[in-house]
């Protein structure tokens, strides 16, 4: 091929894969995935970053499908729509989830997240002697600390077991959540109570709170500012509970709780050592409703806290 017809084929590869990149970022931000790409690589960097994987796509990557839902058709025995996966279905997964069971968590890789340079905010925070849920609920009163206050109907402080094992931390109310009170009552709610249900437990027997108390107007992602005022209050609610293991959903709480700006999915099935306890984190509910071959991945992360904490899966 002559040099200056090569040249324009580069480019025009070139752009068709920013062109895909953007799809990808801009599909990122249609599920509300907006954060992940936020404040990070510039736009070619993610590009070089994602070349090799979008190239090696089969067919259906090379089509003018998004990258995304190439990426979804490419992914092995996973159909839009199906169920949660509830149970281990193959004699390999059933060994693998047993195995699992004997073999303590894995220490997260210590390339994962930015070393911090200070102590975080959560790391300095010191515990409050003799804290309750019930104090922590009065210092919270009728909050006006941040502008959240001014549409909401309810603060949802959190609800369920003050000596779980497990807590569940979400991102902040929705409409149903700030009308009843209560965190995740909504659809990802329902959803989240068959995923803890799925695990061999009742609603009641794990805590649920989220990282911000009020709802964001119109299901917005919490500000910076909004986290900053109301995620101590959550902090303290961790440090009265003492779980076992944190499971952070979504990246809004995930991002928080490890001070770090990386995409979830750069982290999520890892388990990281937070104030005492196991934090693994893994995709919101939300985002399954509207992306169900993941819940394959999610379930796999839930696994790895059942294993943690001997807990068998629901038996149909
Ligand atoms: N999404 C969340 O993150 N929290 C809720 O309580 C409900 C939906």
């Amino acid at each position: 091929m002559d040099p200056a017809k090569r040249a324009s084929v580069g480019v025009r590869s070139d752009n068709r894969l920013e062109e895909q990149v953007k799809d990808w970022l801009r599909y990122g931000e249609d599920l509300g995935l907006g954060p992940y790409y936020r404040d990070r690589a510039p736009l070619h960097a993610i590009a070089e970053a994602t070349a090799a994987p979008l190239e090696s796509q089969s067919a259906a990557a090379s089509s003018n499908m998004p990258v995304a839902a190439a990426m979804a058709a490419a992914a092995p025995g996973r159909a839009p729509g199906a169920p949660i996966n509830v149970a281990p279905s193959s004699a390999s997964q059933k060994a693998a989830s047993a195995a699992a069971m004997k073999t303590p968590p894995a220490a997260p890789a210590s390339t994962i997240l930015p070393a911090a340079t200070s102590p975080s905010l959560f790391e300095a925070m010191e515990r409050i002697a003799g804290d309750t849920l019930q104090r922590i609920r009065e210092d919270i009163g009728d909050c006006t600390r941040c502008k959240l206050h001014k549409a909401r109907t309810n603060i949802v402080f959190g609800v369920g077991n003050p000596k779980a094992e497990l807590v569940f931390v979400g991102e902040g109310p929705g409409r149903d959540e700030d009308l009843k009170g209560e965190p995740f009552v909504g659809r990802a709610g329902k959803l989240l109570t068959q995923m803890i249900e799925a695990m061999g437990l009742r609603r009641e027997d794990v805590y649920i709170a989220n990282v911000v108390k009020c709802r964001p107007p119109e299901n917005r992602l919490p500000e910076k500012d909004e986290i900053s005022t109301c995620s101590p209050f959550l902090m303290r609610q961790l440090d009265v509970i003492k779980p076992k293991v944190i499971c952070c959903l979504g990246s809004c709480s995930s991002q928080t709780l490890l001070q770090t700006t990386q995409g979830i999915s750069k982290f999520r099935g890892e388990w990281f050592d937070f104030r005492g306890a196991k934090l693994i984190a893994t995709y919101h509910p939300a985002y399954l409703l509207r992306n169900p071959p993941a819940k394959s991945e999610v379930w796999k992360d839930l696994q790895k806290v059942m294993a943690y904490l001997g807990l068998q899966p629901k038996k149909r």
